[in-house]
């Protein structure tokens, strides 16, 4: 990582999800001051920023991710000054500061839609939502076919002023989440006015949510009327560029290399860098890397695809491997479908090998690490943490449950709360040195994580944790790690992969099911699972000096 080189080329980032991460007020969900009670963790692992899961004011439809204000925090985490002092001591500790931006759109207690409610058909307020009447004589089917991400129709009939059954409006995802209509310069203007709130506030950055799906297609046809093949009407249509230059104007006209990072799942490796050009997005995530099978066939096609890609648009790839949406990879990689795909029924719940998991979490975790361009660490990787997929039905929180009656099992087994200390839940969650009091975390943590817990991690030299600081620590101290070249060498064995950055780093990966000769060289900076008689056993990485 050179110098020269903008920070968000190279940067490690770690997601916190808020609600998850530490609890300061021992209310049971995390918070604010949780977070600056356990900003020194971040310090100590070696990162240089963190992406803040939504804050704002919000009923809570979708964990926050239905925002009510844009411009204040919820109660739940605490307030708009804790907010900016929070900035500030990140900063202060060297850690930029990247929070979630949700444009695609609000609550339905947002004051916007409330208004829209009221002021009825045909009104300018009606006009920033996407509101229809109804097919069928009495209005009473959905306007058009699309579903909800979260079950059901992706529309709902509102009862108007008069008391009658009236329009529909969309919500891409759940009822209380609606779409805003972003042909309206309303909304524009608005989004464009909370993005220098929160850069005057001194954020680094945004994180977009949905980022592909803002504009959606005139018309709003019906799924069933696109021939196959065509693009959808849903995602990633073309007017949605214009949309991010007006914002990295915004962002351009700050001081500090002020950046957005798009939720990005468009497939198309070539639509996708259209996000990425010079005047629109800094960086995207890279989801088919996430989705990827743990193979080497596999991900040395998924690295090359990424790669070529980026370096076509000039712009830095982003390693991923787990979020607060996705099954985390501990348990990915420990089952015998290792790919990732949202249809998540499908695999929950079927036998995960737990050990093999970690062993390959490891191996990735120094795949990502070395490869060229920003490293994504969602919280928990670092521990080493697993799906939990035995919430009690009745806890579960999550809508993508409830709105599907349960096929869908939900996101919250990634988003169970962070064991800092003790040996038993709340291990800390709720403060330091507060075990087994307080109310009890929001959702239920195994009582085996008494052994993966920060406290129980650090110092022990074979821990997830201490693999992950020295891993990061070097990513930092070593020039050729982050973004610049690559180059892959050939290897004697099909499910090996190894190449090499600049300053004579290689990193050489072990898919295969027996160990491995290691190419010539000076010295072993890290390895992920030792050695078998000098040689790189399975699911192993090493990077060598050379
Ligand atoms: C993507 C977010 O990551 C997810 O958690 C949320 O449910 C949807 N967008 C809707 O905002």
């Amino acid at each position: 990582m050179t110098d020269a080189s903008p920070w968000w080329r190279s940067a490690a980032i770690y997601q916190i999800y808020p609600r998850s991460y530490a609890d300061g007020n021992a209310d049971g969900v995390g918070d604010i001051a949780g977070i600056r009670s356990r900003l020194a963790h971040l310090r100590d692992l070696g990162v240089d920023a963190l992406w803040i899961s939504p804050w704002y004011v919000s009923p809570m439809a979708d964990a926050g991710y239905d925002v009510a204000d844009y411009r204040d925090i919820d109660p739940l985490f605490g307030t708009l000054r804790e907010a900016e002092e929070l900035i500030a001591q990140a900063h202060s500790l060297g850690l930029r500061v990247i929070v979630d931006l949700v444009p695609n759109h609000c609550s339905d207690q947002h004051p916007w839609f409330q208004a829209a409610l009221t002021a009825g058909p045909g009104s300018p307020e009606r006009s920033r939502f996407h509101f229809r009447p109804g097919r069928g004589e009495s209005g009473a089917l959905p306007p058009n076919d699309w579903p909800s991400h979260f079950g059901g129709p992706a529309w709902q009939r509102v009862t108007e002023a008069d008391g009658t059954p009236g329009e529909w409006y969309l919500h891409l995802f759940a009822p209380g989440q609606p779409d805003f209509n972003w042909d309206s310069p309303a909304v524009r203007a608005e989004f464009e006015s909370i993005l220098r709130f929160w850069f005057d506030r001194g954020v680094d950055g945004f994180r977009i949510d949905v980022a592909d799906n803002l504009v959606k297609h005139p018309g709003l046809p019906d799924l069933a009327a696109i021939p196959e093949g065509a693009p959808s009407p849903v995602s990633d249509q073309d007017g949605v560029h214009e949309v991010y230059r007006a914002w990295r104007r915004i962002a351009d006209s700050y001081d500090g290399e002020r950046i957005f990072v798009g939720e990005l799942w468009v497939a198309d490796r070539q639509r996708f860098i259209r996000y990425l050009r010079a005047d629109e997005l800094h960086t995207g995530f890279n989801f088919p890397f996430l989705q990827a099978e743990w193979s080497a066939e596999r991900m040395r096609a998924v690295i090359d695809d990424t790669l070529a890609g980026h370096t076509q648009i000039g712009a830095p790839a982003t390693w991923v491997l787990s979020n607060h949406d996705t099954t985390r990879h501990v348990t990915r990689y420990g089952r015998a479908d290792s790919g990732y795909g949202f249809d998540r029924r499908r695999l929950h719940g079927t036998p995960v090998d737990l050990p093999t998991g970690t062993r390959r979490a490891r191996a990735a975790a120094l795949l990502t690490m070395a490869l060229p361009g920003c490293v994504y660490v969602y919280q928990g990787d670092e521990l080493g943490l697993w799906e939990v997929e035995d919430i009690p039905e009745h806890l579960i929180q999550d809508p993508a449950f409830h709105g599907t009656d349960g096929a869908d099992p939900g996101r919250d087994g990634c988003r169970v709360p962070i064991p800092w200390e003790g040996d038993a839940p709340p291990f800390g969650f709720n403060g330091p040195d507060t075990h087994g009091d307080g109310t009890e975390p929001w959702l239920p943590q195994p009582a085996v994580w008494k052994e993966y817990t920060v406290a129980a991690q650090t110092g022990d030299p074979d821990s997830m944790l201490e693999l992950y600081r020295r891993a990061l620590r070097l990513r930092r101290a070593e020039p050729g790690l982050g973004d610049g070249p690559m180059r892959w060498l050939p290897t004697d064995d099909d499910g090996v992969l190894a190449f090499t950055r600049p300053g004579g780093l290689t990193c050489v990966v072990n898919f295969s099911r027996r160990p491995v000769e290691l190419p010539p060289h000076e010295a072993v900076l890290l390895s992920s699972n030792g050695f078998d008689e000098g040689r790189l056993p399975p699911d192993s990485t090493v990077w060598l000096r050379t």
